[in-house]
């Protein structure tokens, strides 16, 4: 054929690389968003990012309840880097990484745990540090196999467009071609402005297991809402294309830091849920309280963040009383349900009924607070419900039907 057809066709052939890893949400604990680039280790021995840094988190996930939750994922992120070997080959800052990467997967391996590791595709890191051109893609992910890392985060930093279209499927090609099951997130979306058409979401559910749509995460209630706001605004692109292996990360909770109260914390919790979000705590855990701890341990909130058919939830509803509800649909016909209240007077009785959140007539269903554990029996859809939400807070319903009615003759 002339060589035009050939082009498309070449062109037209999708790469699906289904790896077959995070059918759920990952859960688990990622350096960034509390630790950041924090490397001087002389001035804060215990919060700079080292080696000490991931045994010690590695040690509380798995002593402290949280692996058998689910968290499993120790990630680390931006800052490990010391340079590339005489061969190329990347290794860790020696001094804060003495006994290197491999080390401390085999230490996360030995406590049921698995270990992720970060590069950027381009010339350097965000922070600096030496990048992925696309001549070292393979020989990178060859490295991050022989170490036995479990995930990597490609971040986009100080590369081009042509680059990364070109990059992102070609770091999918040669972690598939490492043999080793390597979960993979991609920051590309989030350089792109996160929409289409300069993002093709199928292409990305063929490629990647994650991928980062919009601006990092910050600590402050500000910042949680301008995540939240942007998801919702695009939730008619976001929602359809979120299913198990692929996934849309509205970024770290920022649960157990500083700039979020109990209310808009557990509003975090609840709607990453509801959203089908990734589970990646960035906190302290060596000296979180008990009441965040309760917020991330939730069983039954885990249960419907974990729900087989991993569908993202929507608003269904944005009140003029700044109240709004979202919606998951979850396995064994039973959906998450979480009532938000954008108020900051008091606490709001919010007056709704399942029929005005179009639920069927034929059924009489039960809901479990997820939250307090409170049973309400008996809701058929014309039953008249209050929920009362704190400012800046959430009531989150665990909803299930517990029998159908008989439907009468017409
Ligand atoms: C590589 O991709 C193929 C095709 O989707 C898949 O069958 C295989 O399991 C993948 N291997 C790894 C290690 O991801
Ligand atoms: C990456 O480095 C090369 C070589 O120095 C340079 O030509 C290119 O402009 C850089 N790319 C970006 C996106 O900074
Ligand atoms: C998006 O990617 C898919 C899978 O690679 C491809 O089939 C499709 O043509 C692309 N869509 C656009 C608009 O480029
Ligand atoms: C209920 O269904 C109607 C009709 O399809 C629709 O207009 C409305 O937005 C739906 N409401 C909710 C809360 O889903
Ligand atoms: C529920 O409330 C609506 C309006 O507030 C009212 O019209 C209706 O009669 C109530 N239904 C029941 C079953 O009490």
């Amino acid at each position: 054929p002339p060589p035009t057809v050939l082009l498309l066709a070449l062109a037209s052939q999708v790469l699906v690389l289904e790896n077959g890893l995070l059918r759920k949400p990952p859960m688990g604990w990622l350096a960034w968003e509390r630790f950041r680039c924090n490397i001087d280790c002389s001035e804060d021995p215990k919060n700079c990012i080292s080696e000490q840094l991931f045994m010690e988190m590695a040690d509380r996930l798995a002593q402290d309840g949280w692996r058998d939750l689910g968290y499993v994922y120790l990630n680390i992120d931006d800052c490990w880097i010391g340079g590339r070997d005489a061969k190329g080959n990347l290794v860790p800052d020696r001094k804060r990484f003495p006994h290197g990467i491999a080390f401390l997967a085999d230490y996360a391996h030995s406590l049921g745990l698995k270990l992720g590791i970060y590069e950027d595709l381009g010339n350097f890191t965000c922070m600096g540090y030496p990048g992925t051109t696309l001549d070292k893609v393979v020989q990178d992910a060859q490295t991050f196999a022989e170490w036995k890392v479990d995930m990597l985060k490609l971040d986009g930093c100080y590369s081009t467009p042509q680059e990364r279209a070109e990059g992102y499927p070609k770091m999918a090609a040669a972690l598939n071609a490492t043999g080793r099951p390597i979960a993979f997130s991609c920051s590309w979306p989030a350089y792109e402005g996160g929409l289409p058409p300069k993002v093709n979401y199928t292409l990305l559910a063929d490629i990647c297991n994650l991928w980062r749509n919009f601006d990092d995460i910050q600590d402050s209630w500000r910042s949680v809402l301008s995540v939240l706001d942007w998801f919702v605004t695009h939730q008619d692109v976001l929602q359809p294309i979120a299913g198990p292996g692929h996934w849309n990360d509205p970024d770290m909770l920022l649960i157990g830091n500083f700039g979020l109260s109990f209310e808009q914390a557990r509003a975090q919790m609840a709607l990453w849920t509801v959203l089908a979000a990734p589970l990646f705590m960035s906190t302290d855990l060596r000296t979180i309280s008990a009441q965040n701890m309760d917020i991330l341990q939730n069983p039954l909130m885990i249960k419907i963040n974990q729900d087989p058919l991993g569908i993202q939830g929507r608003r269904i509803l944005k009140e003029k009383s700044h109240i709004e509800v979202y919606l998951r649909p979850l396995a064994s016909e039973a959906s998450a349900i979480v009532f938000f209240s954008r108020r900051m007077d008091m606490p709001y009785h919010y007056h709704s009924s399942l029929a005005r959140l179009n639920f069927s007539s034929s059924v009489v269903y039960e809901a479990q607070d997820v939250y307090t554990g409170d049973i309400i029996s008996g809701l058929q859809d014309k039953t008249n419900f209050t929920v009362i939400i704190n400012p800046s807070g959430v009531v989150m319903w665990y909803l299930y039907p517990i029998r159908k009615l008989e439907i009468p003759q017409q």
